[in-house]
């Protein structure tokens, strides 16, 4: 987004470009008509588009429902988690109906464009997928990957009068061509962008910090131009302002261009304020190219300062400090909204994984929105950017393996370049799990990709995630790409150090523990592939699959190995899709249970496992499980709790169960968890005393058993709104009794009505076996709890929330939208 700094977003499809502008964008988000299905010459400027929906851009046409089971059912081999025998799988696309053609059609104008001095672009964020673009009628181009963001130079298809131009869309998404949710449609912005014929092209600057210290930074800034003569002269002027705006460096450089060459500049900038996670700054650098003395383009580019190091035996290091990835991966749905990018969502989304103390996401397992990589800039987030989930061997039946060998480069260029500037990318990954890297040319396959992105991005090293330990360590693969990742496989990693020549292991994927918010199975033992008959797994932290591991085996790898880089956990958030261990013949069964957050944005209990190693500045002491366990009186029932100090002892009604210590451990669960397997139940009050290791007290907290339900919380996530049209308040619903416990095993349907100046979006409850549809005002809420969504209108006032439920008091919420600049 760097480069759209320029952006107006105007909401009526008119638009006017004053003669002193040089450049102008715009989104295209009201107008669109939609219609799913074939439709012959869905292009044609005499096509009657009047039974067509109307829909704004971001759009996901398959987030609507209904779940069916028959939506996305597959009779296959998943091969890549080592299964040899065909099986019926359910939900392992979110069991949603984004499959087939869809069609969208939208009208723009624009004041006279001179075709002989200006240029016009439509861009892409993304579109699912294999789109077809039309402009006016005619063809303009093609583009297969739903996840890049592309552009087509529109300008000889433009009418030469600017006014009531047709853009067509026509998408496709053939069955099986995902292993997750991909969403369907315009599900990412699309801009019109107009700028003069010779101009700084769509990604065209290329900023690197060569040499980085407390008391300087050098800046390279590389800038191209587009459709200009060889020996031209140009000049080109660039100041940098710091992250108060303040003007730091400026240089004006006259050049010749020759042979496509860009423009170069050095600068430098003194007493750097460094990027990081912690201290997330940003520069941008401002360029204006003259040429005979006239201004003829202007350019902004966002960047950082920071330095990234990775050294054998030793580990990662960011501006100088050693650290280790606390990383989260994530898909990029945003659970009841579908993959239709929304920016508040996402940021709602990376502030619970930051709150957690996570610092770094891996885009699993394609290009992210750019509104993410800006966030991740802004808010102070590393990414391992990840372009693909398949070479030029399948995974799905239909997937990317398709268009590999045509395609590949071209992704990877668009990738690369448009976010070689963004601060937060530490690494790009060329792959995930790809068959691949077992085949004897798959190293050659990997050196082509690599060598893609090192051309595109020499700062940059590159990675990839690799499972096939054993393939990969003999025949060259993991040798030769930038830093080893592994997925999974824990007990490989120090022979993987011993034999590569980085002497570095990076966890790309670890984890995938699953468990269901709030439900607690019994008996409570450690186990892969459980499948319990409530379709459910267990909160207890306790479940795994069998390739994977449970969280302790990671931490224990980045406290005792100076060489592991840390890890990426699977997974953050919950995903549409994967229902593991539920995906053979399990229908509801259809989202996803990895996450440490539910797909309504609900911490699980895991959550705070990671908040209480990973959030060095706020104290953890979260007990597990609920205490409502009516009709276990006198059996046991585990009690766990993650805090981030050594020690604690619990007490059943004032009653001590004894004290636990990190520091006596006879399995890694004991060393990072606090955990009193035998505790027979009783109603009433639990509490947890923490101490020091001197046995000081250090903190307590308390649960209760709760009783009647009595009414319903409507606890906000933020203060206000901003009248935009697209911001969104997050609310949390709980059932409650008089007193206001949590009633942890109520499951009623609670119903939503909201008034004055917003909208009813959405909600979820993070059930993965609800059929319940997100856009409905009324769910079930699971566990007691449940997420509400609420969208902003434009115009600034109140905005009134009422939730009801049957037998239950009712909550009102009132909230302020603000207007929005
Ligand atoms: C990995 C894969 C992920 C996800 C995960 C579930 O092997 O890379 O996409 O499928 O397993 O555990």
């Amino acid at each position: 987004m760097k480069n759209y700094s320029l952006i107006i977003i105007f909401f009526l499809s008119l638009f006017r470009l004053s003669a002193q502008d040089l450049r102008q964008e715009f989104s295209l988000k009201e107008g669109w008509k939609f219609t799913k299905g074939e439709v012959q010459n869905g292009e044609s400027l005499q096509m009657d588009e009047e039974e067509w929906q109307s829909v704004t851009v971001p759009h996901d046409w398959a987030i609507y429902g209904p779940f069916d089971e028959n939506n996305d059912l597959q009779v296959v081999a998943v091969t890549q988690n080592g299964e040899k025998v065909a099986s019926r799988k359910t939900g392992r696309t979110g069991g949603l109906p984004y499959m087939g053609i869809g069609w969208y059609r939208n009208t723009f104008d624009l004041a006279t464009i001179d075709t002989a001095s200006q240029r016009v672009f439509v861009i892409f964020d993304g579109a699912m997928s294999e789109a077809n673009v039309f402009l006016n009628g005619q063809k303009v181009g093609f583009w297969p990957y739903g996840y890049n963001t592309f552009y087509f130079d529109i300008t000889d298809k433009i009418n030469q009068s600017g006014e009531e131009n047709l853009l067509a869309v026509r998408l496709e998404n053939k069955e099986q061509s995902s292993r997750w949710y991909p969403g369907a449609g315009l599900y990412r912005n699309v801009h019109i962008l107009v700028v003069p014929k010779v101009h700084i092209p769509i990604w065209g600057t290329y900023i690197t910090t060569p040499f980085v210290s407390e008391e300087y930074a050098s800046v390279n800034i590389k800038t191209e131009i587009s459709n200009i003569q060889e020996g031209e002269a140009l000049s080109i002027t660039t100041r940098i302002l710091d992250p108060q705006g303040q003007l730091v460096s400026q240089k004006t450089n006259t050049q010749k261009l020759s042979h496509g060459r860009p423009l170069e500049q050095y600068l430098t900038v003194e007493v750097p304020e460094l990027w990081s996670p912690e201290t997330p700054h940003l520069y941008s650098a401002h360029s204006v190219i003259e040429f005979q003395g006239k201004k003829i383009d202007e350019y902004s580019t966002t960047f950082g300062i920071r330095k990234v190091e990775f050294i054998a035996d030793k580990g990662f290091f960011l501006n100088g400090q050693p650290r280790k990835f606390k990383g989260v991966n994530l898909h990029h749905d945003l659970g009841p909204l579908g993959a239709a990018v929304n920016t508040a969502a996402i940021r709602r989304q990376l502030q619970i994984m930051k709150d957690m103390g996570a610092d770094a996401i891996r885009t699993s397992h394609n290009m992210p929105a750019p509104e993410l990589v800006q966030l991740c800039d802004e808010m102070g987030l590393m990414l391992m950017v990840e372009s693909f989930d398949e070479w030029d061997r399948a995974k799905s039946a239909n997937g990317y393996h398709r268009f590999f060998e045509d395609w590949a480069e071209k992704d990877l260029v668009n990738m690369v370049r448009h976010y070689r500037n963004n601060a937060s990318v530490i690494m790009w990954s060329i792959g995930n799990e790809v068959p691949t890297q077992c085949s004897p040319e798959g190293y050659k396959v990997a050196k082509y990709l690599q060598d893609i992105c090192h051309r595109e991005d020499p700062s940059r090293l590159v990675t990839a995630g690799m499972d096939q330990v054993s393939c990969v360590l003999d025949n060259g693969f993991a040798a030769m790409i930038d830093i080893a990742g592994f997925n999974y496989r824990t007990h490989r990693y120090q022979e993987a150090y011993e034999r590569l020549p980085h002497s570095l292991v990076l966890g790309s994927e670890t984890g995938s523990t699953v468990s269901s918010r709030g439900v607690y199975h019994f008996p409570v033992e450690k186990a892969s592939q459980v499948l319990h008959e409530d379709h459910q797994s267990s909160s207890y932290d306790l479940e795994y699959c069998y390739w994977s591991n449970l969280p302790e085996d990671d931490f224990a790898l980045a406290d005792d190995f100076p060489w592991t880089m840390g890890q990426f956990v699977w997974t953050g958030f919950d995903y549409l899709g994967e229902p593991t261990p539920y995906d053979t013949d399990a229908w509801p069964n259809h989202s996803s249970m990895f996450g440490m957050v539910d797909l309504a944005g609900i911490p699980k209990d895991r959550y705070y496992l990671y908040q209480s190693i990973w959030n060095t500045e706020v104290e953890t002491l979260h007990i597990l499980p609920h205490w409502n366990w009516e009709g276990r009186e006198g059996e046991s029932v585990p009690v766990f709790v993650y805090t981030n100090h050594p020690k604690a002892e619990l007490f059943v009604n004032g009653e001590s169960m004894g004290i636990r210590d990190k520091g006596e451990y006879n399995s890694l669960q004991e060393r990072y968890r606090l955990m009193w397997m035998e505790v027979p139940y009783q109603a009433g009050e639990l509490r947890v005393i923490a101490y020091d290791e001197n046995g000081e007290k250090m903190g307590e907290k308390t649960i209760h058993t709760a009783g009647k339900p009595d009414h319903l919380l409507l606890q906000p996530e933020q203060e206000s709104l901003i009248a935009d049209g697209e911001d969104l308040a997050f609310f949390r619903v709980q059932v409650v009794d008089k007193e206001g416990n949590l009633c942890p095993v109520d499951q009623r349907e609670v119903s939503f009505s909201v008034a004055g100046e917003g909208l009813f979006r959405a909600v979820a409850n993070g059930d993965p076996t609800s059929l319940e549809l997100f856009h409905l005002p009324q769910m079930k809420v699971f566990n007691g709890q449940l997420t509400l969504v609420v969208q902003a209108s434009k115009l600034p006032g109140e905005v009134k929330i009422t939730a009801k439920a049957k037998g239950l008091k009712s909550a009102v919420y009132s909230l302020h939208s603000q207007p929005s600049e």
